[in-house]
């Protein structure tokens, strides 16, 4: 991603995180009291996902990503969805080892740049 939109990105957040944001459906890992992870679904959508860099590669990410889909298949959803950045390989190959497969391409805006991204579906099972 070029670092003009990584720069506009970071500023525009941290302008509006607390305005704009609907907190309501996101649940935190803590650790010690430190918050080092969170999800966030709206509606079938994965809407966020970050674990903090000292704690990835230990499961946590693993853990949030089953509460998620947990929750969306509760709330009756046959297929989860999400988006990710072109290049954040790591997230993709985390989610396609998840059973989540791409099923398109599309081109978002952050903060006024586009941004290419990938979508991702994974079907939930029914009860
Ligand atoms: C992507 C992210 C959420 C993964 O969380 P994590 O805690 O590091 O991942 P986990 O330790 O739970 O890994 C779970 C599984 O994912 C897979 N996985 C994780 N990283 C992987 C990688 N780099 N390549 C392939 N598979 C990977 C593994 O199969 C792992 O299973 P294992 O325990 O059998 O090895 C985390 O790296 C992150 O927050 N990244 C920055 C923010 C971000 O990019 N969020 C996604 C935005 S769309």
């Amino acid at each position: 991603m070029p670092d003009a939109t990584v720069d506009a990105w970071t500023e525009a957040r941290g302008r509006h995180w607390d305005l704009e944001d609907d907190w309501s459906d996101l649940w935190v890992a803590d650790a010690d009291g430190s918050i080092v992870g969170y999800v966030q679904v709206d509606a079938a959508r994965l809407a966020n996902i970050w674990i903090a860099p000292a704690a990835q590669g230990q499961g946590l990410g693993k853990r949030l990503l089953d509460l998620a889909e947990t929750v969306i298949q509760r709330r009756g959803h046959k297929q989860a969805r999400l988006e990710v950045f072109v290049g954040n390989d790591r997230a993709q190959a985390f989610y396609e080892s998840r059973g989540w497969a791409e099923v398109g391409r599309d081109t978002y805006e952050l903060a006024g740049h586009p941004v290419p991204g990938i979508v991702m579906v994974k079907d939930l099972p029914q009860d």
